[in-house]
């Protein structure tokens, strides 16, 4: 064992003494020098370097550790309660955001992404923070006509699905303590965004109205999901929209217009965003996570031209952009008008699933259940009229036990101020005719039993 200051022997005295190659122990000793355990000069015999006593990993019973500290951010999200998904359910998985992998247009996307792929560039450059240009301009084209949005490219950034969006909305306009008004029930992801960087949850009820305006306390952004209410399916009015923008106007705060599955009204008029007429006081959010897969991650937001700047800068620390690839073969795909093609296809699938679904219920629960928001989006949230809100996790574990994934409303609740009677979202988008039939079929007999 050599210690610090040591000298070892010579490579030709060391491969004499071990019976190995000098070429080995001059390699050995060469190594050991880089690595900075020995330390070596011309002629002279290498040295044993000092500094190399300390243990760097002592047993904890051998010295005292100091506690390591995470940050409040950490402590916040690790309360954060994860809604449970069963692994398997052999019958039908009502899990709400799925779409079924058959409907995404596999063979326009290979084209358009080999396009992107093969595309001759001489540098392999990062891109802009705000995203890729023409699929901005793409995108400005297509919110106009499928929105009547009216805005500018420059105000368009391309984020990582809604989720990352909403993500720099709570980076920056929240400080730790600063309230925030959200829907009760809502869209839960988006306040624990909100919630992790700090904020406060200001609970505001839901209606057949959409969110109840009469008398907002001051917060310094309201998350809405104004054309869809999630879960309850409601659509803000008009008188409510009008008072929501006053109150942003009135205590300078955004809204957050989440306008996550605005491609899907059945049989109702489409809704014009809330952006379209507050410009100023509306952060925008889309996504492909309802037409194409909320695999791919990809969404945009419009931002107020006052924080243009702020978003631009949270994108790049972030992750720098997008994918590029991923953001040229969207843009190739909406600049041909296949994105608006596979939309409408999208939209006359779910269309009939929807139609099998609303069956399906008639069929087997009749007057015991309340349908709620099936006048658009993708799923519809289910009141089981007979099942006290008690027993609603019971529900969900034998129809789970019975092969059915469904999804208890509780969820949504910031507040355990909630219906007396239990509640369920069924998402129908991923599941054929026999699954939505069998699965509502089972799911009657799992009701049953609490009822
Ligand atoms: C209300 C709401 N907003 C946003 C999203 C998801 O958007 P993204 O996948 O783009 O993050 C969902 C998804 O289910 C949703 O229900």
């Amino acid at each position: 064992m050599y210690k610090a200051g040591d000298r070892l022997p010579s490579s030709r005295v060391f491969a004499a003494e071990w019976g190995v190659s000098r070429t080995a122990v001059t390699a050995a000793y060469g190594q050991l020098a880089d690595e900075g355990y020995l330390s070596t000069q011309a002629g002279a015999r290498a040295v044993v370097v000092s500094g190399l006593e300390q243990d760097p990993s002592p047993s904890p019973a051998a010295a005292k550790t100091a506690q390591r500290r995470v940050s409040s951010f950490a402590q916040r999200i690790s309360t954060f309660k994860r809604l449970n998904i069963p692994e398997k359910v052999d019958v039908a998985d009502f899990l709400y955001g799925d779409l079924c992998a058959g409907d995404f247009p596999v063979l326009a996307w290979r084209r358009a992404l080999n396009k992107a792929m093969l595309r001759h560039r001489t540098k392999l450059r990062n891109d802009q923070p705000q995203g890729y240009l023409p699929l901005r301009i793409a995108l400005q084209g297509y919110l106009w006509r499928a929105r009547g949005i009216r805005c500018a490219a420059e105000h368009i950034v391309i984020v990582n699905g809604i989720q990352q969006g909403l993500d720099i909305c709570a980076r920056l306009l929240l400080d730790p303590g600063d309230p925030f008004l959200i829907e009760n029930p809502g869209y839960r992801l988006a306040r624990h965004a909100f919630e992790a960087t700090g904020g406060l949850a200001i609970p505001i009820p839901v209606d057949s109205e959409g969110m109840q305006t009469a008398s907002l306390p001051p917060a310094r952004l309201a998350y809405v999901t104004p054309s869809h209410q999630f879960p309850v399916g409601s659509v803000l009015s008009a008188p409510r929209r009008r008072a929501l923008l006053a109150w942003a106007t009135q205590n300078g705060a955004y809204v957050v217009e989440d306008d996550y599955d605005g491609e899907y009204r059945h049989g109702i008029a489409p809704i014009a965003p809330l952006q379209t007429i507050d410009p100023d006081s509306v952060i925008y959010l889309g996504t492909v996570s309802k037409t194409l897969s909320p695999t791919l991650r990809l969404g945009y937001l419009i931002a107020p031209n006052s924080l243009c700047a702020a978003f631009f800068g949270a994108k790049r620390i972030m992750d720098r952009h997008t994918q590029l690839y991923d953001q040229e073969a969207l843009t190739d795909l909406l600049e041909s008008g296949a994105y608006e093609r596979h939309v409408r296809s999208m939209r006359r699938k779910n269309a009939h699933r929807r139609t099998v679904l609303l069956k399906a219920l008639g069929d087997h629960l009749g007057n015991s259940v309340t349908v709620s928001g099936a006048d658009a989006g993708l799923h519809v949230l289910l009141w089981l009229n007979g099942v006290p809100a008690e027993h609603e996790a019971d529900v969900v574990a034998e129809a789970c036990s019975r092969g059915v994934g469904i999804y208890p409303v509780s969820h949504t609740f910031v507040t355990s101020d909630r219906p007396a009677m239990a509640g369920v979202t069924l998402g129908y988008a991923s599941l054929d005719d026999t699954q939505l039939r069998q699965g509502i079929a089972v799911l009657a007999k799992a009701i049953a039993k609490y009822g």
